[in-house]
């Protein structure tokens, strides 16, 4: 027995669903794993509860890392999140506390960019009213095709404004030229890509028929897309967010759909989730919504889990993580 086998390890979601063997098995192969089994994911008090006494957490984007859990922490030597964002965790606490972190980058790009040009699709060709027009028996013998019925927006030959050229809004940029579209982007490093036109933000807003989101939230890109930069917009232009709720003020944009100042938004992210009831985004017309699912197909979660689980076991050794946060 090597001393770290008696070291204890913390997941606070189970991931046996992502596959056979576990994803978990290495980890449990190497360490005491504790994971939460909750229906529900563990409130602050528990999850600082289960991570006190150990040495690694496997956490979640739904789980808040802030001083307080750190403190609650002594043993803990590293922190892998099953993510790409890591705004849920406070880097500088756990900097101070002598905390490793991890993250999951790259294995989630391409999922994530097919999301986001599915939503861009689904709501240029407004898919998710087609459909409820045929299941709630609007599809009538009287209206079997009309010149005008459920008329969208033309994909091919738009201009696309990409918000953050990072590696997912450089894989969204290739579907887009795929498709026919002019591609603008924007970052705030001013990064060139090949076949973007890189332009600031506020021609980026005035020029594209689509926009889509794709920067980390932080300090910098928080409220970025205001009621101001909402109101720059081309008219009719279509948003698209599958990066983070945070970066787009909510209520400006029901208010610039309500008008009808942009023709339709589709977004994945919110600034809290689950989106409340009494939120008006429920209220404001042609937005297409999904349940922050970018990253959510078998094939990318299993990697997400597997890759969270090397750099916890990495972390653990002393080794370099194959993904710390820069
Ligand atoms: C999902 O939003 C992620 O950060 O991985």
């Amino acid at each position: 027995m090597t001393g770290s086998v008696r070291e204890r390890v913390f997941v606070s979601r189970s991931l046996d669903a992502l596959g056979d063997p576990s994803p978990l098995q290495p980890l449990r192969d190497a360490y005491r794993v504790d994971v939460w089994e909750g229906p529900r994911p563990p409130s602050a008090a528990e999850l600082r509860l289960r991570a006190a006494p150990c040495a690694g957490v496997l956490c979640l984007l739904t789980d808040r890392i802030d001083g307080e859990f750190l403190e609650a922490c002594p043993s803990l030597r590293v922190l892998s999140s099953l993510s790409v964002g890591v705004d849920h965790i406070d880097l500088a606490a756990a900097a101070r506390a002598g905390v490793c972190v991890g993250h999951t980058p790259g294995v989630l790009t391409e999922t994530t960019a097919d999301l986001a040009f599915a939503l861009l699709l689904a709501a240029a060709r407004r898919l998710p009213e087609a459909e409820r027009f045929v299941r709630e028996g609007r599809w009538t013998r009287e209206r079997r095709w009309e010149p005008d019925l459920l008329l969208g927006r033309d994909v091919h030959g738009a201009v696309l404004g990409v918000v953050g050229l990072g590696a997912i809004g450089r894989a969204l940029a290739r579907r887009a030229r795929g498709f026919g579209m002019r591609v603008l982007g924007w970052t705030p490093s001013g990064r060139a890509v090949e076949g973007v036109e890189g332009v600031d933000l506020e021609s980026l807003l005035a020029r594209s028929d689509f926009l889509s989101i794709h920067l980390a939230l932080g300090e910098r890109s928080r409220g970025l897309i205001g009621r101001a930069e909402l109101a720059a917009c081309k008219p009719g232009a279509i948003l698209v967010n599958t990066a983070r709720g945070g970066i787009v003020d909510e209520t400006a944009l029901a208010e610039a759909l309500e008008r009808g100042h942009l023709a339709a938004a589709a977004l994945d992210v919110f600034e809290r989730e689950p989106l409340d009831p009494s939120s008006p985004l429920l209220r404001a017309p042609n937005l297409v919504l999904t349940p922050h699912i970018g990253s959510a197909s078998v094939a990318t979660r299993r990697r997400m889990a597997e890759l969270a689980v090397a750099n916890l076991l990495a972390g653990l050794r002393g080794d370099p993580m194959p993904h710390p946060v820069a």
